[in-house]
């Protein structure tokens, strides 16, 4: 069967988009031939130029610029996509404007597929579902399921320090499960001690999110256990809640049909009749909901979703949230995890024209910490810097609804108040960008447990209970 998406005019260059449909094999099969190049602009036109082609391709699943076009993209990389069919337009289009295309990854559906063997080998060879804690491989990745039986062999291993909570269950009724870490020496009262939000994996397709969360947090209960100081300070003060998967629909997805997929998986009920599922839930936070950086079209990477909050997962989030501040829990930092990039991404990304907002100094401060302590280990360079300073426009991110202050009378008002609320992207920087190698899950984990460490030491300093 044939079918044409549309036709769509790029700078005076008719394109259809024709293919066919074929059965669904696996999760490479749908990027062979697909190419990422890099282009990096150096003046204003070709900046105006490439954000407008990335506009005129939003919302037809075929071109996804990993690395947006943004204003501030002045001799930054923007990472495209390219489908084999669109490969000799593009590259005039490109030529045409003087920017020299670097090829990032010549045959994503040959990496993916590849990765993927790799992967479905090894699981073959293994004994299936008996994995103690003791023997969970933090060097790999894991099927969503793994991960949920990894946060409950936690809870039940650390059974006097963490404490289970079902965040709230997916579109296609997956159970989100996180736990919270409360030291044995806590003073827990009223108010409850001030607490951390760590969210993983809220985009599918970056694998190395919910890996990492598990890393450093495995690391740092062990910690607690060994007596260490800064540990044990960590968790008798603060309270830390930990989500490591936060899209179980797309998540799982990316294991079984589309390793690039990144939203979550809701049906769109689209008008058009496009059948395209799931809203970008890293734009359907009801902060600034539908702004700059988002999309209405379903088909869209950045589609901000049917209404604010319209994605069971993110409502979760919200309501779990308020409820905990509902019941006096203050709230100091909020991180969602991501990549690629390295970058700690701090407020605003709803609007270019926002002034930085009041506790920008503190946020980069700690953001400084933490990227000196990271760079120690083995000499990963992370940027701090708003999101608009440094990577995109988002309106309706998470980050920007973490440090909004919370506003009691509506989940559509205010947000979660925490002073430092960061999006961090983890590795890489493009070389395999979403499809980072396993054999890079424990260089990125080492030195994010050292990035936690040092948030740690920050925040309490800061709180005065260190020294
Ligand atoms: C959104 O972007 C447009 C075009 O760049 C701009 O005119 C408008 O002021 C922006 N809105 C906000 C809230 O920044
Ligand atoms: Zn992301």
């Amino acid at each position: 069967m044939v079918w044409c998406k549309g036709i769509v005019l790029v700078f005076g260059i008719l394109a259809f988009f024709c293919g066919s449909i074929l059965a669904v094999l696996g999760p490479g099969d749908k990027y062979n031939g697909y190419q990422v190049w890099r282009v990096v602009p150096t003046n204003v036109d070709q900046i105006r130029s490439l954000i407008k082609l990335e506009h005129n391709f939003d919302g037809f699943d075929l071109v996804d610029f990993w690395r947006e076009a943004t204003p501030s993209s002045l001799h930054r990389p923007v990472d495209i996509m390219v489908p084999p069919s669109l490969r000799n337009n593009l590259r005039d289009i490109l030529t045409s404007l003087s920017l020299d295309i670097e090829i990032n990854i010549p045959d994503v559906g040959a990496l993916v597929t590849g990765q993927m063997s790799e992967i479905q080998t090894r699981r073959a060879n293994e004994p299936v579902g008996t994995a103690a804690l003791s023997d969970f491989d933090y060097t790999r990745y894991h099927t969503y399921d793994e991960i949920q039986q990894w946060v409950s062999d936690i809870v039940t291993e650390y059974s006097d320090i963490t404490s289970h909570f079902l965040l709230t269950t997916s579109y296609e009724g997956r159970p989100i499960n996180g736990f919270r870490i409360r030291g044995r020496n806590s003073v827990a009262s009223d108010p409850p001690p001030p607490a951390v939000w760590f969210e993983g994996g809220i985009h599918a397709r970056e694998w190395i999110s919910p890996a990492t969360v598990m890393w450093f947090t495995a690391q740092l209960l062990q910690d607690y256990e060994d007596g260490d100081e800064l540990a044990m300070s960590m968790f008798d003060n603060m309270d830390w809640y930990i989500v490591p998967s936060l899209n179980p629909d797309g998540y799982t997805y990316t294991w079984t049909n589309d390793r690039l997929w990144r939203k979550t998986r809701s049906d769109n009920l689209d008008s058009t009749g496009s059948g395209c599922r799931g809203a970008d839930p890293n734009r359907n936070f009801p902060f600034g909901w539908a702004g700059n950086g988002t999309s209405p079209f379903p088909c869209s990477n950045i589609y901000h979703g049917k209404s604010a909050l319209s994605e069971p997962e993110v409502d979760g989030v919200v309501e779990y949230l308020r409820n905990l501040k509902a019941n006096n829990q203050n709230f100091l930092i909020f991180l969602d995890w991501h990549s690629y990039g390295q970058y700690f991404l701090s407020p605003w990304s709803y609007s270019a024209y926002a002034p930085n907002p009041p506790d920008y100094d503190a946020m980069m401060a700690m953001g400084k910490a933490a990227s000196d302590a990271i760079a120690a280990v083995h000499g990963t360079v992370f940027q701090s810097g708003s999101s608009i300073e440094l990577l995109n426009e988002a309106a309706g991110s998470s980050k920007d609804w973490g440090y909004v202050p919370y506003d009691e009378t509506s989940k559509f008002r205010g947000g979660l108040g925490a002073k430092y609320s960061y999006t961090v992207e983890l590795r890489d920087k493009g070389t395999y960008g979403f499809l980072l190698p396993e054999d890079q899950i424990q260089p990125v984990g080492e030195e994010m447990y050292a990035g936690v460490r040092a948030i740690g030491d920050y925040i309490l300093r800061e709180l005065g209970f260190i020294p």
